[in-house]
């Protein structure tokens, strides 16, 4: 597949090369391309290590893009895929933002409760069907679940379309995940965006980013099962 990563930041600089490494084509979208290219010495890097992947603009990383990863800074990414809306058109979106502004002290998550990034996104563009997924790890472990434990923790998936959460699930499982818990529709974003106010609690008590949250179920043989209503 073609897939296009917009943002340069840690999230984009994991699932570039290991979504290259699955011989996906890759492009990743910045602001500016040259500016990105001389000033972030980390994402440099990366190009000369993978020179398959190219760094582009939003709009020319876009192109021909099946599947695009909405990896930008969580505060600005509403307005910036908006922008876009028409280069979009009804691509899957996998929507790996938090609505979080980037300081683990002094941490606001702003919508909460009420409304989530992810229902942003799809308000803002009703053709693309968004995918919540992969926000409630560090970037490492999104691409490694393997990096922790026997990589047998769970990755939540928010959406309202069937088919787009059944492609990204079998991306999913490409890139190592095997517990793909499908939490319903895209509102359910609220819920795994929230987890980050734990995830911040935990990096700090823990002092190491390298965890992840495991749901443990009951066995479906189990009397004390609950259907769900
Ligand atoms: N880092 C993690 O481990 C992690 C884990 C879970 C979820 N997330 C979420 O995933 C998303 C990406 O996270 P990240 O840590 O990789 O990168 P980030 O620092 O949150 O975002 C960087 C990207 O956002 C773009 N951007 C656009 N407008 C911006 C603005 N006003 N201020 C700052 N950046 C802006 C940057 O563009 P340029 O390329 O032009 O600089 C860059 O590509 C975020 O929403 C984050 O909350 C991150």
């Amino acid at each position: 597949m073609k897939i296009a990563v917009l943002g340069t930041g840690e999230v984009g600089r994991a699932l570039a090369p290991a979504l290259l490494n699955l011989h996906h084509a890759v492009s990743v979208g910045t602001r500016d391309p040259e500016e990105t290219f001389h000033s972030n010495e980390t994402f440099r890097e990366l190009l000369n290590q993978y020179p398959g992947i190219r760094l582009a603009s939003f709009a020319e990383a876009l192109r021909g893009a099946d599947i695009v990863v909405n990896a930008l800074y969580g505060p600005a990414c509403v307005e910036i895929l908006s922008q876009l809306s028409a280069a979009l058109d009804s691509r899957i979106i996998i929507d790996i933002s938090s609505p979080f502004n980037g300081r683990i002290e002094g941490a606001i998550l702003n919508p909460v409760n009420t409304d989530s990034l992810g229902e942003q996104v799809q308000r803002a563009l009703p053709n693309v069907r968004v995918v919540k997924t992969l926000n409630t790890m560090a970037a490492v472990v999104m691409t490694e679940p393997g990096i922790v434990g026997t990589a047998d923790h769970s990755v939540f998936l928010s959406g309202n379309s069937a088919d787009a959460k059944e492609t990204v699930t079998e991306l999913l499982y490409s890139l190592g995940w095997s517990d793909i818990v499908d939490l319903g529709p895209i509102s359910t974003s609220r819920a795994s965006e929230m987890l980050l106010r734990m995830w911040i609690d935990l990096y700090k008590a823990l002092g190491t980013d390298l965890f992840g949250f495991r749901v443990v179920r009951p066995a479906k043989s189990d009397p004390h099962t609950l259907s769900v209503p």
